[in-house]
């Protein structure tokens, strides 16, 4: 009998890359991709496997109980791995309530019917954001105190913590991943990396926070999903793991290396240094990230692939031969969301 993965958030950037991922690799399984279709879930994510056997998608919110337990009951998953969760830091200042209830509440409701239906394994897709902020030396390890400090990061640690706590109450055999900042093909262009590679097609000002100087530690979002694969075949039950690819870089140098990168692939855009504008900081700005990730590649033999370089020049490639893709998620919402977010009367590019 084929193994069953119930995923839900797959029409996300990293859930959608992770079906594709897993379908790629294993005959042998089927995936249900479980997704409220937000406006970061995006089905032509997908759209090569509509017609493939192995693939079912449904269209619910993880806040719903009696549709999950629908799924569950129709379904009998062997195994849930949770990406579904509002996913950007800057929305969660602006508007916390629909990360408590999507993040943590729909969380709980996973983690229940995980319980009641007696699954082989549940994976809480969580973040490095969970351990706060890093000052200049220093990285996170799983033994890292929880320090989140936005309402995104604090919704993630609070799962984390539901999660843990269903694997010493009840048994629940979970794992927790802690992965630092992803980037790839599908990501919603509100993140860093597709934002600037969009306005740079468009002509417009980068917007940087702040100094620039903020550190990410980043990592293609492939070797994510590998990390998640090895977690979910090896991981030892009730254990986390921190997932990363020792990329320290700050913002300011990973906007130049996509403008680098956007300079040989594209040299009749326009792109000079002044294609930058620093604009006021994000409230509460996490100053540096970086994952340990010993743990995960001790125990269960994982390392990263991916050299930022070449997955940079990769990623912006992807970017520019799917521009469709990318003006497809242009619309009037995530048009007010920039011009509220940027504090600008006359939001982003003329189409
Ligand atoms: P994303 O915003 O691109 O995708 C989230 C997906 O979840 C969307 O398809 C959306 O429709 C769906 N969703 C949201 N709320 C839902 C709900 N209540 N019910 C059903 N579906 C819902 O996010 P992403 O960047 O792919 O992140 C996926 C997961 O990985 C998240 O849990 C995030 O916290 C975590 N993570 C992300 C990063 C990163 O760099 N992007 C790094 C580490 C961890
Ligand atoms: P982001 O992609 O939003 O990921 P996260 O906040 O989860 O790390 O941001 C990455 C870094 O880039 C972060 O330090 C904030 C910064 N940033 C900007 O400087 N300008 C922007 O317009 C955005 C979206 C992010």
């Amino acid at each position: 009998m084929p193994r069953k993965v119930l995923v839900t958030g797959g029409a996300g950037f990293i859930g959608s890359n992770f079906i594709h991922y897993l379908l790629d690799r294993y005959d042998d399984i089927s995936v249900i991709n479980l997704d409220d279709l937000t406006y970061a879930g995006n089905l032509r994510n997908l759209a090569d496997l509509e017609k493939d056997p192995r693939y079912f998608f449904i269209r619910e919110n993880i806040c719903n109980f009696p549709g999950l337990q629908t799924v569950f009951k129709k379904f009998e998953p062997d195994y849930v791995i949770n990406f579904a969760a509002e996913s950007h830091v800057d929305r969660s200042i602006l508007d916390p309530d629909i990360f408590i209830r999507s993040n943590v509440l729909g969380v709980q409701n996973l983690l229940k019917l995980s319980l009641d239906c007696e699954i082989e394994r549940m994976i809480q897709i969580s973040t490095d954001e969970v351990y706060g902020s890093l000052g200049e030396s220093g990285v996170f390890t799983e033994k890292s105190p929880l320090d989140p400090r936005s309402p995104y990061s604090a919704s993630k640690a609070s799962a984390d913590l539901l999660t843990l706590a269903y694997y010493y109450t009840f048994n629940l055999p979970v794992n927790i991943t802690r992965c630092s900042n992803n980037y790839g093909p599908f990501q919603f262009p509100e993140k860093l990396i597709p934002l600037t590679i969009l306005h740079c097609l468009k002509g417009e000002k980068i917007p940087v926070y702040g100094d620039g100087l903020n550190i990410r530690d980043w990592i293609h979002v492939d070797d994510h999903c590998s990390a998640i694969d090895r977690v979910l075949t090896d991981g030892i039950p009730g254990e986390i793991y921190n997932v990363g690819a020792q990329n320290e870089m700050t913002n300011i140098e990973m906007v130049n290396t996509i403008i680098c990168a956007l300079k040989e692939l594209r040299p009749d855009l326009p792109l000079t240094e002044d294609s930058i504008v620093f604009v006021p900081d994000r409230k509460g700005h996490d100053r540096r990230y970086a994952i340990d990730p010993e743990k995960i590649q001790k125990t269960l033999g994982w390392k990263s692939r991916m050299p930022v370089s070449e997955g940079i020049k990769t990623t912006v490639e992807w970017y520019l031969n799917n521009v469709n893709w990318l003006e497809s998620v242009i619309n009037a919402e995530y048009l007010h969301y920039y011009s509220v977010n940027y504090r600008i009367g006359n939001p982003l590019p003329k189409l």
